[in-house]
């Protein structure tokens, strides 16, 4: 269950191992991808960084896959992801003003990933989950379980249309009808968060339960957009086609936003 993530130390460790070590890899190749086909003059140190972090992820998300793991390994691997996402974070908030400042989908694409980077610290150690607003956003009563993971999925559901759309190639091939479903699945993830902050120290089960049904049907809306965008169903591109100068990325970065509101869609009450 999603929301069991936040508490601190997940219920099943392995499946959350499997799943974030394995994101976590995305999440660098993706940066690589990204600021190599940019026109920023990124620091040797940074490639050197993400290459490095990339072959750490790897290994860690084999670790996360092998069949049986024990207690002891399970924490070992815990413990090994936390030193590695904390290199990886503090990396990449150097990168944010060192390497790609000024390069607006650089940036969204960072700062999507040092969210859900320290979103992942919330899920595997109990300290890294306090005082976490990527996590709690500006809630007075902020130990809500659902509430965290609502506000956090939302926050992240709202920058995976932004993100496509950064993608001038995409942007520029598909139709006005997707363009606008795109921008008001945006606005519908901002207004989610605006609820959840707007509760202020009113957060009853009543309405977190209305504001969780909104999500679960927003976030299934967009599961479906973007599973069409990933088989250029009709409706997506004017002239019926994926342009040829999509990005091969482009296609593992849709899947990737897949796989983690299928992981939303385990939020429950
Ligand atoms: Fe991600």
């Amino acid at each position: 269950m999603a929301n069991e993530l936040c508490r601190g130390i997940p219920e099943n460790i392995t499946e959350a191992l499997v799943f974030w070590t394995r994101n976590s890899y995305q999440h660098a190749e993706m940066m690589i991808e990204f600021y190599e086909g940019s026109e920023a003059a990124v620091e040797d140190y940074f490639r050197d960084e993400l290459y490095r972090l990339l072959e750490v992820f790897r290994t860690l998300s084999e670790r996360a896959q092998q069949e049986g793991l024990s207690f002891a390994q399970e924490r070992m691997l815990m413990n090994d992801y936390t030193v590695a996402n904390y290199d990886f974070l503090t990396m990449m908030n150097r990168l944010k003003f060192e390497g790609i400042n000024g390069y607006p989908y650089l940036m969204m694409l960072l700062n999507h990933i040092i969210y859900e980077q320290r979103y992942t610290n919330g899920i595997f150690s109990y300290a890294g989950a306090q005082n976490n607003n990527y996590i709690y956003g500006q809630s007075e009563a902020p130990s809500n379980c659902l509430y965290a993971v609502l506000y956090f999925f939302s926050i992240i559901n709202a920058q995976h249309p932004s993100i496509l759309l950064t993608i001038e190639p995409f942007t520029e091939a598909i139709t006005e009808e997707l363009m606008r479903e795109l921008i008001g699945l945006i606005n519908a993830f901002n207004e989610i968060n605006f609820r959840l902050s707007s509760l202020g120290n009113n957060v009853s089960d009543d309405a977190l339960l209305l504001i969780l049904e909104d999500f679960q049907q927003e976030n299934r809306n967009l599961l479906s957009v973007l599973e069409r965008i990933l088989n250029a169903a009709p409706g997506v591109y004017r002239n019926g086609f994926a342009p040829e100068e999509l990005p091969s990325i482009f296609y593992m970065i849709t899947q990737h936003f897949i796989e983690e509101q299928q992981l939303a869609e385990q939020i429950e009450a």
